[in-house]
């Protein structure tokens, strides 16, 4: 382990048990001490055990692993993506009105907005009419896609509800036959347009998916001509399936499927909130690419971000990390960081090809609170683990008439990240119970179950509203967080061989399940489990 990490174990070691309240009660002034804010967003990570040696101490990891450099060469396109030889421009899909953005000497950005202007034409005759299926106006969108292709656009629909006024949108990405068949089950197959959403056009789930509804529309009367879309980035795969290059949105190989919401894979948000609303969350990304380009390290949120993941992943040794948002609209965001995050930082390789001297990226999950309040908030509480919890939070919901709805969400999520903090004592919860007329040591034995550790971290980001601007900044927040981790950690944050072996086996197996060969090959596991999937008539 390098110099890096050993001053920082070195730090933790003496305070790894120290109360996060004392470190409020000798600095005043810590909640403001400990907070970042850009525009209207503020993110508090004073509920934590990070000191001032701490945070300098993580804040000099940025210099000593080149962030800046590496930062730079990010945005000015050069190829970071280097076991893969790409560049690494999703902020390119965003940088609306910034300046020219190379790759090997060409500006991308007339292509980029050429296709973003064919996306907004092509949204604008879907949302009025003017393009329609041989049974009207389309009622439904159907994404058909799986990881980067599904997951950013499927969280952005949920979360832009109150902005929704186009045509319902769905989302198909599993194999699993009950995906698509409990989607196209009330819809009309004249009505329904399907995006085919894939940057390969090759992973067998979504190509699987999209064949079955093209034979479920053509049964129904549909035309593909009009009702298939795709979004690739490889034209010759679409045309060979048949879809009419006027449909086809294409992007660059210098895209990362989780990083592709922006763009072309964004194309079912733009038909659920219309152009102008899609255009406010690119315009929330583009602020977040400014401000983590700009912004000093000790106020910079995606830095900020990073460093605290760091400090209790790679130091403090938390294996897991809770992502609650305490905004229903987001319910999605978890599963979508899990990809962004856990694809892209669960390596054991460093980029200079050794072995990781540290752990990788923690295990990222959670729920939309207040539900996870009454599930496993109860481990986060009294369980043996520490889990470091990321809460996010509204100051205001989009619903006047309920109002008093948003005031006990948030009074929900202040009080968890302040319980979490302070817990509850032996004595304390002794005096709780009160005399309730037990012998002594039973009365003890109780007061045990009641008792809270505490000292539990937390971050809190908060902002005004969740509108398309802000959902925006938080996803190009979570994405330069991860680079920054990624950068500290020795990562390329923009591959993924890790899911290659999975998908080979899957495909030398299918003949096995379908019976044309033999399972004895298989381990001995793996061929028990065929015969009992054979037995029982699968
Ligand atoms: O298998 C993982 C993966 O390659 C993801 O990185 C990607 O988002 C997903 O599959 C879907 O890939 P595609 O958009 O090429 O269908």
């Amino acid at each position: 382990m390098d110099s890096n990490w050993t001053d920082l174990h070195a730090l933790y070691a003496p305070i790894a048990q120290r109360r996060i309240t004392d470190l409020f009660a000798d600095t005043p002034d810590r909640a403001e001490d400990f907070s970042a804010a850009f525009e209207d967003m503020r993110l508090d990570y004073s509920k934590t055990n990070i000191d001032n040696a701490a945070r300098d101490a993580l804040i000099a990891l940025c210099d000593r692993t080149g962030l800046a450099t590496r930062r730079e060469a990010m945005f000015t396109g050069a190829p970071i993506n280097e076991t893969e030889g790409r560049a690494v421009l999703h902020t390119a899909l965003r940088n609306l009105d910034g300046g020219p953005v190379l790759v090997d000497g060409t500006d991308v950005m007339p292509e980029v907005l050429d296709t973003l202007a064919r996306m907004r034409r092509f949204a604008d005759a879907v949302r009025s009419g003017a393009l329609a299926g041989p049974g009207g106006a389309f009622r439904d969108v159907v994404n058909i896609g799986i990881g980067g292709s599904d997951l950013g656009p499927r969280m952005a629909v949920r979360a832009l509800v109150p902005y929704h006024h186009g045509p319902r949108c769905h989302f198909v990405s599993n194999v699993d036959g009950a995906d698509i068949s409990d989607t196209l089950r009330d819809l009309d197959p004249r009505r329904t347009l399907f995006i085919v959403a894939s940057k390969s056009f090759t992973t067998i789930e979504t190509m699987t998916n999209a064949r079955t509804a093209l034979a479920w529309m053509e049964q129904g009367g549909g035309d593909v001509a009009t009702q298939f879309a795709a979004v690739s980035t490889a034209p010759d795969r679409t045309a060979a399936f048949g879809i009419d290059a006027e449909h086809v949105f294409g992007f660059a190989d210098w895209v990362g499927g989780r990083y592709s919401v922006w763009g072309p894979v964004g194309l079912s948000v733009m038909l659920a909130v219309g152009p102008d609303a899609f255009d406010a969350f690119l315009r929330g990304g583009q602020a977040m690419d400014r401000h983590f380009r700009a912004a000093p390290w000790g106020q910079n949120l995606p830095v900020l971000l990073a460093l605290v993941g760091i400090w209790h992943h790679q130091i403090c040794g938390h294996a897991t990390r809770a992502v609650l948002p305490y905004d229903q609209r987001l319910a999605r965001l978890p599963a979508y960081l899990q990809q962004l995050e856990m694809e892209s930082n669960g390596k054991s390789v460093a980029m200079d090809g050794h072995a990781l001297t540290m752990q990788s990226g923690p295990v990222v999950w959670g729920e939309p609170g207040t539900n996870g309040q009454h599930a496993f908030y109860q481990l986060i509480h009294q369980g043996t683990a520490v889990v470091p919890c990321e809460f996010l939070l509204a100051a205001q919901g989009h619903d006047p008439n309920l109002a008093h709805h948003h005031r006990l969400l948030v009074a929900n999520c202040l009080a968890q990240s302040q319980a979490l903090m302070r817990g509850r004592s032996l004595d304390e919860a002794r005096a709780l119970m009160g005399d309730i007329g037990l012998a002594e040591d039973e009365r003890e034995r109780r007061a045990r179950h009641r008792v809270f550790a505490g000292n539990r971290p937390s971050v809190t980001l908060v902002y005004p509203q969740l509108t398309p601007f802000v959902l925006g900044q938080i996803i190009a927040l979570y994405e330069h967080r991860v680079f920054v981790e990624g950068t500290i950690l020795g990562i390329n944050s923009f591959d993924q061989w890790g899911v290659e072996l999975g998908k080979e086996l899957a495909e030398s197996l299918q003949p096995v399940i379908e019976g044309t060969e033999d399972a004895a090959a298989s381990d001995g596991s793996t061929a028990a489990l065929v015969r009992f999937v054979h037995r029982h008539g699968g």
